[in-house]
């Protein structure tokens, strides 16, 4: 295929790429061949070559091409509850509403219902790849990885491992630590063999759910099993000071050195959230490569906090965004984007009643831009996850949005007499909904939209 598109992409932090008719050269796996910009011989060669042999896919005037979102973290059985219990402490929240929730997959039917409404509307709202816990139930899981093969979405899902009795009920978790380590080990034997997972579209993930549900000999095992296998991880470390406090009564350290010591803290670790992070664990997770996922309105929500996003980068952490449904009530990443822009701003221009008049907070240097939040959400998560996705530059594989601000249902007024280049792009971000996202491509695959 041969893509002609107006948009930008995001390939290094802090950086924007504007292009015009760039024409993009895909084999049939979709990864990006060659790019031309409108002008050189070459380009004139390949276009009227497209043209020729009937493969071009010329995008109409004022539509904008993005690279697809990454969603870092999310629940995909969390979906039904989206906007709701949103008022409760995390504990009280996972034992009275999340967990009786997840606890339903036990229902096969239920799975296929329940996945296959998420799987469609998070394509549809341009979520190209995304990291997600499953629940405990193999069946469930599996059901999972074949939505995301059927629907063609770039996943990568975890088993959720949890088998403390103290804080998981008896209804929902792992009966043992063998229980636990037999469903992960069904979930990767079962993707990676899977016949339509020939482009490895879907991989398994080692999911300890966090240290708090899972005892330490599941720690340690799960840490083994991630490095026979070279999995990737994906936990919650750091989130609110419940329970960050609990690891550090129960290990007298905190959550990334005790994930480091049972083995879970590598690189394409993805660690939610994040928020009590010190200095020294933020050291630690960039010495492993291993990456914080952001959920800025979920950290609002449960968390009662702010990821210190602005300090982490400086440090040099890989960080991408996520959603976290259900904690977050959004399943489009474009939110947790703009959540990212204003959470930054809040820690660095909070208020105190102490302070003197006029005085201002002393946390300078908190916010990010734009320009950030645009990469995080693409090339910063595929980064994380050390996936070739999340820019237009050869070598990538083609996942794509169009977005139409000319939605009739919701129309993103650009005003362009007034404003052009990355003002654009910034109209965009703040505007785009699901229903401006005209097409929605994964490995060069139309699977959302239609191709005009
Ligand atoms: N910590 C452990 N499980 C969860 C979950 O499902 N959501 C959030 N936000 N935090 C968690
Ligand atoms: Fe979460």
């Amino acid at each position: 295929k041969t893509v002609l598109a107006s948009g930008f992409d995001a390939p290094a932090r802090g950086e924007i790429r504007r292009f015009e008719q760039l024409l993009i050269i895909l084999d049939d796996a979709g990864v990006i061949q060659e790019t031309h910009a409108e002008g050189s011989a070459r380009y004139e060669q390949l276009l009227s070559h497209a043209r020729q042999a009937g493969d071009l896919v010329a995008q109409p005037a004022g539509t904008y091409l993005l690279p697809g979102f990454v969603d870092l973290h999310i629940h995909a059985p969390q979906y039904p509850q989206l906007g709701s219990a949103l008022d409760q402490p995390l504990d009280v929240w996972l034992k009275t509403y999340t967990f009786p929730l997840e606890a339903k997959y036990r229902d096969e039917a239920f799975a296929e219902r329940a996945y296959g409404i998420l799987i469609e509307d998070l394509i549809a709202s341009g979520t190209t790849t995304a990291l997600y816990f499953g629940t405990i139930h193999p069946a469930a899981n599996r059901i999972l990885a074949d939505k995301c093969l059927e629907k063609g979405q770039r996943a990568l899902i975890g088993k959720v491992a949890m088998d403390h009795k103290e804080l998981c009920p008896p209804e929902y978790r792992d009966a043992s630590v063998d229980e636990a380590l037999a469903g992960t080990q069904d979930l990767i034997d079962y993707i990676t063999r899977h016949p339509d997972n020939s482009e490895n579209r879907v991989k398994p993930v080692v999911t300890p759910r966090f240290i708090p549900a899972c005892t330490d000999e599941l720690l340690g095992e799960l840490g083994q099993l991630a490095g026979a296998h070279n999995c990737h991880i994906q936990t919650h470390a750091s989130e609110g000071d419940w329970e960050h406090n609990h690891v550090l009564d129960r290990h007298g350290m905190s959550d990334t050195e005790s994930l480091d010591r049972f083995g879970l803290l590598r690189e394409h670790t993805v660690l939610a959230h994040g928020n009590f992070l010190s200095l020294v664990d933020m050291e630690r997770i960039k010495t492993r490569k291993a990456a914080v996922a952001h959920c800025p309105l979920s950290n609002a929500y449960f968390a009662d906090a702010i990821f210190p996003l602005a300090v982490a980068l400086e440090k040099g952490v890989r960080v991408g965004l996520g959603t976290d449904i259900s904690a977050g009530p959004s399943s489009s990443l474009a939110n947790s984007l703009r959540s990212s822009l204003w959470s930054g701003r809040l820690l660095e221009s909070g208020t105190d009643p102490a302070m003197a008049p006029g005085e201002r907070s002393s946390r300078a240097g908190q916010r990010i831009g734009m320009h950030t939040a645009f990469h995080l959400a693409t090339a910063g998560g595929a980064e994380a996850l050390g996936l070739p996705v999340g820019s237009f530059q050869p070598g990538m594989i083609f996942d794509a949005i169009l977005v139409d601000p000319e939605a009739k249902a919701a129309p993103i007024r650009l005003w362009q007499d007034l404003y052009g280049g990355d003002e654009i792009l910034e109209k965009l971000l703040y505007g785009v909904t699901r229903a401006n996202i005209a097409q929605v491509w994964i490995g060069a695959e139309l699977c959302a939209g239609e191709a005009v």
